[in-house]
């Protein structure tokens, strides 16, 4: 959003703060450019005429968290399927240009090395609330899909993978911003399981810049890419990088998700995107590392 009030564009951010803050636009608070609505994007009566009048749609509204997925998966349901469902059925009538931010969890239990947007699909049981999140998500990309065939709205569907920023909350379970918080206040970090399952971190700034070049990519129209970085790292491992990046005094504790989730919990060992068609189409590559990303979270200049 930023990006765009500085390239000259009018913004309407919709927000209902459920899990946002308007804090998160404190640098352009008073921007000319920037219209705030305090809504649910669906329940906003201005949504018909703004998304007809706009260039594109940033479509990033949604229930995130894997906490908040698992204590309420009727709600995270409603809202994945209902706000993107509102989002598409403005831009079928306007043909304007979408493009929607779906989730590496549509990948599911996959053991691959490494996801691409043509796999197969692995997700778990009903049973299990946390799948919630990821089949919400995952038919909004078919009603995405289907909006382009048939109404021939541009839309692209952008898979990410752990996308971490300064102004990420870690109260609903993200990982990185939980670590640093206890680093900096000294209490033990919580690993859940062993440790050994691994994530890819991808900088805050490459994700919006792969969004922004997606939406400036006409062979995009209609297609599924995946953006994050590749780089793996276990948890375990981040743990210990947070805190010696931190020069913490905190410990590690190993917790069983059981005890941090719902019994039967079921997580991923990787989780690692194919970059390969971003970059085909985009030309474009993630550059940030795990100790930059680390260090640009915790608030502290680039690794030496
Ligand atoms: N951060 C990641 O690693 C990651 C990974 C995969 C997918 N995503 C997707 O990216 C998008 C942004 O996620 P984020 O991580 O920045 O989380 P976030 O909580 O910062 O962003 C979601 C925003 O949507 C708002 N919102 C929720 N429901 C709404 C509704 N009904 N109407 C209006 N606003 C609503 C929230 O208040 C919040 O500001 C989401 O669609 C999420 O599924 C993020």
């Amino acid at each position: 959003m930023e990006r765009l009030l500085a390239a000259g564009e009018q913004v309407v951010v919709i927000d209902d703060l459920s899990t946002g803050s308007w804090d998160n636009l404190a640098s352009v608070r008073s921007h000319p450019g920037l219209e705030r609505v305090e809504s649910t994007v669906s329940a906003w009566a201005g949504l018909g005429d703004t998304v007809a009048s706009a260039k594109a749609v940033f479509h990033l509204a949604a229930a995130v968290g894997v906490e908040l997925v698992v204590q309420a998966p009727r709600r995270t349901i409603e809202i994945n399927l209902r706000e993107t469902e509102a989002v598409l059925d403005a831009a079928s009538k306007s043909k304007t240009p979408v493009v929607f931010t779906s989730t590496s969890e549509v990948y599911g239990k996959s053991d691959k090395p490494w996801f691409s947007e043509e796999d197969d699909l692995l997700i778990g049981p009903p049973t299990l609330s946390r799948w919630s999140y990821a089949c919400s998500k995952l038919l909004d990309e078919f009603l995405a899909l289907a909006c382009h065939g048939e109404q021939g709205v541009p839309v692209v569907i952008a898979r990410l993978f752990n996308i971490v920023g300064p102004r990420q909350s870690g109260r609903h379970g993200m990982v990185l911003p939980r670590f640093v918080s206890a680093a900096r206040a000294g209490q033990p970090l919580r690993v859940f399981g062993d440790g050994r399952q691994t994530r890819c971190l991808c900088r805050v700034q490459d994700c919006v810049e792969a969004l922004l070049r997606l939406w400036a990519c006409p062979a995009a129209a209609g297609q599924i890419v995946n953006i994050g970085h590749d780089e793996e790292i276990s948890i375990l491992d981040l743990a210990q990088v947070v805190i010696s990046e931190l020069g913490s005094a905190s410990t590690i504790d190993r917790v069983p998700y059981e005890a941090a989730y719902q019994s039967g919990f079921q997580d991923m060992p990787r989780r690692r995107p194919d970059l390969r068609k971003l970059e085909r189409l985009t030309g474009f590559r993630p550059r940030a590392g795990v100790r930059d990303v680390v260090r640009q979270v915790a608030g502290l200049g680039p690794a030496a």
